[in-house]
């Protein structure tokens, strides 16, 4: 009942240790504290964690340093780990990308193909998709990432799959699509929204706001990582929340939640966004049971709570 999440101080990686100590694991967890966003978020997303006696939290980076202790007795890895967001992996920040997401999957895999695990749960991305007008997306598509953080979701996703084929090592991909709630990142739709609304500013919409996203609650991500644990089950999932709406449609549910009225600021569409995303999750459903609980007023509801606590603290 050991295990490994690396990527603990992130947005999913911290609920997911947080559900994990809850269920009874004990965790290691790693990071490294990329500055993508300010550390004192991803401190405060450890605050709980600090707390608990069956949980040992290292500062490491994956790409660089001895992975060997931090695999003592280890059963399970989650590795939710990565430099994540599709717009800013264009010029020169692409290294950040290779590095947190490609050497540091790979540096991984290598490290535990001669160990006996029970699962290595991936967290792939929809963005491996592309931007396809052959909707639903499937995991039997071909993927043709059109972004070059896609491009490094993806490569990781089939170094899992080369690691399972050559070394046994028992991957599984989780194909997260747009995942929501409390500590969200800072740079994601949601967060911005309800930031910019709740300090009276313009909010920026990426061309039209017609696009629209599979956006998926945080518990229903965290669930399927322990659904993933199912015995015998490897290969590529998608994790779709069921809630796929248009960026317009959420600023309008926002306007009835938060009680105010949003001005919009419309800004071009940014290389590297998709223009739909639709997870069919009936692999998902049928592999493992996943089913998503949330729904968008539920969980939009939930994330408006914390931002508006975290101003009130701020
Ligand atoms: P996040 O940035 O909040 O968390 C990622 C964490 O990984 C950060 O705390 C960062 O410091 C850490 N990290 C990065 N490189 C590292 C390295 N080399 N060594 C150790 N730690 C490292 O991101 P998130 O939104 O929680 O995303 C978690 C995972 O889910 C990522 O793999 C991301 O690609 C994937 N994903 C996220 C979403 C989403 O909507 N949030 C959707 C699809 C896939
Ligand atoms: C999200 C995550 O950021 C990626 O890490 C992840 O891999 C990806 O989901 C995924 O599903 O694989 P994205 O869908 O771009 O990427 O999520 P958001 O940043 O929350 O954006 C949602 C939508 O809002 C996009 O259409 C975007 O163009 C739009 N948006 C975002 C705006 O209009 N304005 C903003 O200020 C921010």
């Amino acid at each position: 009942m050991r295990c490994l999440v690396t990527g603990v101080a992130g947005f999913i990686g911290s609920h997911l240790a947080e559900r994990l100590v809850a269920d009874g694991w004990e965790v290691v967890g790693v990071d490294c504290f990329t500055d993508y966003y300010p550390r004192p978020l991803k401190e405060a997303n450890l605050t709980r964690l600090r707390d608990e006696s069956r949980v040992r939290l290292v500062e490491a980076d994956l790409g660089t340093d001895d992975l060997a202790p931090l695999l003592d007795g280890v059963g399970v890895v989650f590795h939710q780990a990565a430099q994540a967001g599709v717009r800013a992996s264009w010029g020169r920040r692409f290294a950040d990308y290779t590095h947190n997401n490609v050497l540091a999957t790979q540096r991984l895999l290598e490290a535990v193909k001669d160990r006996p695990l029970r699962k290595f749960v991936y967290a792939s991305s929809s963005s491996v998709y592309g931007d396809t007008r052959d909707l639903p997306m499937r995991e039997t598509s071909l993927p043709r990432p059109c972004s070059p953080y896609g491009v490094t979701k993806l490569a990781a996703e089939h170094l899992c799959e080369l690691y399972r084929r050559n070394f046994g090592v028992p991957t599984i991909s989780l194909r997260y699509f747009t995942v929501y709630g409390p500590r969200q990142r800072p740079d994601m739709g949601f967060n911005r929204f309800i930031r910019f609304a709740l300090s009276g500013q313009p909010v920026p919409v990426y061309g039209d706001g017609e696009q629209t996203r599979d956006f998926t609650f945080i518990s229903d991500a965290v669930e399927a990582n322990l659904l993933a644990l199912a015995e015998g089950v490897t290969d590529v999932f998608n994790i779709g929340g069921g809630s796929r709406v248009t960026v317009n449609h959420v600023l309008a549910l926002l306007e009835k939640l938060m009680g105010v009225t949003i001005r919009v600021e419309h800004q071009g569409r940014q290389h590297g966004d998709v223009r739909h995303t639709w997870a069919d999750t009936s692999a998902a459903r049928e592999a493992l049971g996943f089913v998503p609980k949330v729904g968008l007023h539920e969980g939009l509801t939930a994330q408006v709570e914390w931002q508006e606590q975290m101003m009130r603290e701020s």
